[in-house]
């Protein structure tokens, strides 16, 4: 590996280690995700546990609470200690419109997610993150794990060459990319926005690569020959990079927290044509930045 790359690592790696009295924090991997115990979304936090809970998620970016009871009042109410709430973009009729059905069974063609994503970011305002909630697993027993990759790192990683070229150029993340040749309803105003391909993160002011396969459409400064290429480049950087990597293997009433401004995710569709079920709850966001 190139020292560069090399660099970047260590800097993760060599990270002074954290402290808290609250909660107790297990890191999934040391570059990204950790699993969190001493919280029960279903009762009140205390100031105190909020804090810590926002410093873990700033410094891990993928939180994972197992053993939740959490109906969709308790849910909205976890996700909103951490800000405003983001609205569902095409809520179901008569559903809760803070409330996505993340659901698949033998009937499925699709599912939400199968693929590397950030979501929604053809929104002028990306969600700051997601709380996801499955209450059921696949019946075989496994499947349906979630993978999460890192965009700071993945920006870190790549050469110095590479980032000063990339700085100061935009993207086009076009939401019908997502819909995949299908129409969607004539209700739905499909968002179409310009992002920087490197943003800044508001909180930790971390540079990240901001492209992604499901919504960028082109890179605005480069030929669209140019442009597919690099964009094919960073998205295979970001999906075979396995030290990006993290795997979230669910069980039921599993609560996942992830900072929707510098990760990516893929749900993996390994179960068809068993089902999964769960529900997801995303907080706002603000523009990306460089
Ligand atoms: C999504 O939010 O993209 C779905 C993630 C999942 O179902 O694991």
């Amino acid at each position: 590996m190139e020292q560069f790359a090399l660099d970047a690592i260590t800097r993760v790696t060599t990270a002074p280690p954290e402290v808290y009295d609250t909660i107790s924090v297990d890191p999934l991997t040391p570059t990204i995700g950790a699993e969190v115990s001493g919280v029960d979304f279903s009762k009140e936090l205390t100031e105190d546990q909020v804090a810590e809970v926002r410093r873990a998620f700033l410094r891990h970016q993928v939180l994972v609470f197992r053993d939740q009871e959490l109906d969709n009042e308790t849910h909205k109410r976890a996700a909103g200690y951490f800000g405003e709430l983001h609205p569902v973009a095409l809520p179901a009729k008569d559903s809760d419109p803070h409330v996505l059905e993340i659901s698949a069974d033998k009937d499925s063609r699709n599912v939400a997610g199968h693929g590397w994503h950030a979501d929604g970011t053809a929104d002028l305002q990306p969600s700051l993150g997601s709380m996801l909630y499955i209450t059921r697993t696949p019946e075989v027993g496994s499947g349906g794990d979630t993978m999460f990759a890192n965009m700071t790192l993945a920006y870190d990683m790549l050469s110095p060459a590479m980032k000063e070229m990339l700085d100061g150029m935009t993207a086009v993340h076009d939401g019908l990319l997502a819909w995949e040749g299908k129409t969607p309803p004539p209700e739905y105003d499909v968002p179409k926005h310009v992002h920087p391909v490197i943003a800044r993160h508001p909180e930790t002011g971390r540079k990240l690569l901001f492209v992604n396969n499901i919504y960028v459409s082109h890179i605005e400064q480069l030929s669209r020959r140019e442009s597919r290429a690099v964009i094919n480049m960073l998205c295979d950087h970001i999906a075979s990079t396995a030290l990006l990597h993290c795997r979230v293997r669910w069980t039921a009433n599993t609560l996942v927290f992830w900072d929707n401004r510098c990760v990516q995710h893929h749900a993996i569709w390994d179960y068809f044509p068993h089902s999964r079920y769960g529900r997801r709850v995303a907080i706002k966001g603000h523009r990306p930045t460089a």
